[in-house]
């Protein structure tokens, strides 16, 4: 076997760390529940899933967030992905693709994406700090229907090898005045606040995921990758999924928000989207299945999941993605419920 490069190395890493820690017990989509009707005067069948992603209009409310790609095992999860997206209809983003742009033999790993899906959403990933040219060679290897952006300082800081300075924003401004396909501003799991929302704003975006702490913890695995761990080091850093979502409301009007992070299943979904989200990203909860159950048993599970949104969505009395922030009701935590109060919101 050749050896592995380190950015393909740390491209395994990442997938067997998230996996080692991947975890479904409770999260802050707990906090959240529906107030039940028993007459919600609806068939199932009249439930239409269907939204938007940056521009594209999808089948389902729901899409694979960005995880892997650069190296050959993660060049299989990316096929493998890509199969499921294509027979579900389901978006799907890959993982950030610098690692390709520095060593190009890694790009095959990305490619395979697009090859598997040909006609499917399919976004790009890169961090904040790409150049235009970076940008639109990332869309250009898949055919991006849309660049996602990355944000992520906590895992820089906690990375060994991770950048020591943030002045991303002129950066992120030229790339969303600039690229050919629509940008999505990402979090990576520490979610966002009414400050940054407002910061992006301000810069002309249009298309945000606020990428909750819940699910996948960037800190956690950075620091299992390095030798003297300081395992409490920024342990619970950022606002979950639903805190994030909660500030978002303030700018729902100006920016079209999609939610990740923590989502374990449909109700989690639907809960996001009846916070506001137009759509939802889902990265560890799928790996996870895909790496235990294999590829078929994934398909189908999810293939189960858009039939249980249909009927989450019949129970809440909602035909349409867009009535669930008017029509279902929502009861919070007291926890939640103190974070609004401190917040202002
Ligand atoms: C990620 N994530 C990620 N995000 C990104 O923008 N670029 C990337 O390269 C990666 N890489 C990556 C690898 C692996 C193995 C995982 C599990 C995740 C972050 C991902 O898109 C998402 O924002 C977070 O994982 C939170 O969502 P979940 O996992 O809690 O659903």
């Amino acid at each position: 076997m050749t050896k592995l490069s380190a950015h393909a190395h740390r491209k395994d890493e990442h997938v067997f760390l998230a996996e080692k820690f991947y975890r479904s017990d409770h999260n802050d989509f707990d906090q959240v529940r529906f107030v039940h009707q028993s007459l919600p005067e609806i068939a199932l069948a009249e439930v239409d899933l269907s939204s938007q992603l940056a521009g594209q209009a999808i089948a389902v409310p729901f899409y694979i967030n960005a995880m892997t790609g650069g190296s050959p095992r993660t060049q299989v999860l990316n096929q493998q992905l890509a199969t499921i997206a294509a027979e579900l209809n389901i978006p799907l983003a890959t993982g950030s693709q610098s690692v390709a742009l520095k060593e190009p033999a890694l790009a095959p790993s990305f490619e395979i994406v697009r090859q598997t899906d040909p006609t499917g959403v399919i976004l790009a990933n890169l961090g904040a700090d790409a150049t235009l040219a970076q940008a639109e060679q990332a869309i250009e290897m898949l055919q991006a229907n849309a660049l996602q952006l990355h944000l992520n300082t906590p895992q820089e800081i906690v990375m060994p090898e991770g950048e020591q300075r943030f002045y991303w924003l002129d950066n992120l401004a030229t790339l969303i005045a600039k690229t050919t396909v629509p940008v999505i501003v990402k979090e990576v799991g520490f979610g966002m606040s009414r400050a940054t929302l407002a910061q992006l704003v301000a810069i002309g975006v249009q298309y945000v995921d606020l990428g909750g702490r819940g699910g996948t913890n960037f800190v956690e695995i950075e620091n299992a990758r390095r030798p003297q761990r300081e395992l409490d080091y920024l342990a619970g850093w950022g606002q979950s999924t639903v805190e994030s979502l909660l500030e978002s409301r303030a700018y729902q009007q100006q920016l079209t928000i999609y939610a990740s992070g923590g989502v374990r299943q449909p109700l989690d979904i639907i809960k996001a989207l009846a916070l506001g989200a137009q759509a939802v990203g889902v990265a560890g909860t799928i790996l996870h299945h895909l790496q235990k159950d294999g590829m078929a048993a994934t398909t189908n599970l999810l293939r189960g999941w858009i039939e249980q949104l249909r009927a989450i969505c019949a129970l809440l009395g909602c035909r349409t993605i867009s009535e669930l922030p008017q029509k279902a009701e929502l009861i919070f935590s007291p926890e939640l419920l103190s974070y609004m109060q401190q917040r202002q919101i």
